[in-house]
């Protein structure tokens, strides 16, 4: 089996922690050239160093905006001379509330990242990879919060990604056409800093209370896992996959 990415050209949004962050690592272990494309420039920068700058580069865009994803497509083909693959991945929790007290400015936001963030990202890397017939491979970061709803996930969250899911399918349907595939992937719990801040617990907390929900025993879900799920679907070992959400559940949602 060989999930070399040799060569490639890769944009992972919201690259400057957490699952992005090691995606980017991974991706670029695997030999592929990575564009982090986030907000928090400080964090960006450092993970681009600490990754290699002979190998990765920092572009500051907000998702929200489809100018500036626009111009970090143009950024990552000026610089490396292609895409090949698009990470979308970028996320913000919103605000936990009761829907009594739903503040739809928070909703609108959540949304905002992870639906238009997704649609613009999958345009822009789409368009580039039909002008240049490259049958890229288009991942975005679902979650569990996509099949089901939970009092740990906001209203806005557990909308959005359910509408991702719906977005990934509607998108793989029309560039199938140009052999492009797109695909999701749905994590369970991750102690990142997005987990952590949302439900206030420290990570070896947060990951103490994963591990009580948990299906699958004996092993906790970190970034890693995630990050070779998405190199799977980056790579041509996941050559005829398409269309699908692919759960990193160890099982949760096979026993609810
Ligand atoms: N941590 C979990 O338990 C979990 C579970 C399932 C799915 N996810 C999803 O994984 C993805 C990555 O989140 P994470 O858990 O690694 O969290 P994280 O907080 O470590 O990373 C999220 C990144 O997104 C960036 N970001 C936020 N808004 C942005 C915007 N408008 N434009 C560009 N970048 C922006 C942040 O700056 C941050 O670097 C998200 O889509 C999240 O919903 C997380």
């Amino acid at each position: 089996m060989n999930f070399r990415l040799d060569g490639k050209v890769a944009i992972v949004t919201g690259g400057a922690s957490g699952i992005g962050a090691e995606t980017a690592r991974v991706f670029v272990e695997n030999g592929a050239f990575v564009v982090i494309a986030d907000v928090n420039d400080e964090l960006g920068h450092q993970v681009a160093s600490f990754i290699g700058v002979d190998k990765v580069s920092y572009r500051h865009c907000d998702v929200r905006d489809e100018k500036q994803v626009e111009k970090t497509v143009t950024f990552a083909v000026n610089k490396y001379g292609s895409l090949d693959i698009m990470f979308s991945n970028a996320g913000v929790a919103g605000a936990l509330s009761s829907i009594l007290d739903l503040d739809l400015k928070d909703f609108d936001n959540t949304l905002a990242v992870h639906l238009h963030g997704a649609a613009a990202c999958i345009k822009h890397a789409a368009r580039v990879m039909v002008e240049t017939k490259t049958r890229g491979s288009i991942i975005c970061t679902a979650s569990v919060a996509a099949m089901v709803s939970s009092n740990a996930a906001s209203h806005g969250y557990t909308t959005a990604k359910h509408g991702l899911v719906g977005l990934v399918r509607s998108a793989c349907g029309e560039l199938g056409a140009h052999g492009i595939r797109v695909n999701s992937i749905s994590p369970y719990v991750v102690a990142t800093p997005l987990a952590c801040r949302e439900l206030g617990m420290e990570a070896s907390e947060l990951e103490s209370a994963g591990a009580v929900g948990a299906n699958l025993k004996g092993i906790v879900l970190k970034p890693i896992h995630v990050a070779q799920t998405a190199l799977f679907l980056a790579s041509h070992q996941s050559a005829y996959i398409s269309g699908h959400n692919l759960v990193v559940d160890g099982g949760f949602l096979a026993r609810r």
